[in-house]
């Protein structure tokens, strides 16, 4: 069975939920192994052990977060070379924009060679103000829907030898 990781830093629990439908998805489908990281927990062995990818983030300051960029600045070099070709998608959450995080993993994919497989999912909560920024996140089912797609078409494509 092909295995898929997920690498995800959440502060107000909205990317994390896009990684619990994303999951969900992939576990419906039945046809591939799972594992969720913490950013902090994902090691280049961890990499190295999976067919695929999944990275997912919140936009801070139009950027990838903080723990997540800790993450590929751990795990760049240990790796280069060595996961070239595997498939891989992102995913952002963000306030507005998000295009900027989606850029920054994009820029990081292509020096691993890694392969985009799905368009990359933004889901923006509208918040505005820093009491809005800073609350936790109760993510809308339409948007956690299209998480629960790229879950079980990675799965399914990682089943069935597409990627
Ligand atoms: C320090 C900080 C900087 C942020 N900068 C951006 C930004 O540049 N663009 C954007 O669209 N949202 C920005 N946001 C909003 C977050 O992306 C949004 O709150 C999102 O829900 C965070 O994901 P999380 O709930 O998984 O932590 C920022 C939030 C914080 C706390």
């Amino acid at each position: 069975m092909k295995a898929l990781l997920v690498v995800y830093h959440s502060q107000t629990g909205g990317t994390r939920q896009m990684v619990d439908a994303l999951a969900a998805g992939a576990t419906e489908a039945g046809e591939a192994a799972l594992r969720v990281l913490h950013a902090t927990d994902a090691r280049p062995e961890d990499l190295l052990a999976h067919d695929a990818y999944v990275f997912a983030t919140p936009e801070n300051l139009a950027a990838i977060s903080g723990l997540m960029k800790d993450f590929f600045d751990r795990c760049y070099y240990p790796v280069l070379g060595r996961i070239e070709g595997r498939p891989y998608a992102a995913m952002v959450c963000a306030g507005s924009d998000g295009s900027n995080a989606v850029r920054q993993i994009e820029r990081i994919a292509t020096g691993w060679r890694l392969r985009a497989v799905a368009e990359p999912v933004i889901i923006c909560t509208r918040a505005q103000t820093p009491e809005q920024i800073l609350a936790a996140k109760l993510l809308a089912d339409a948007d956690l829907e299209r998480c629960r797609e790229l879950g079980a078409s990675l799965a399914a494509g990682l089943a069935l030898g597409i990627f």
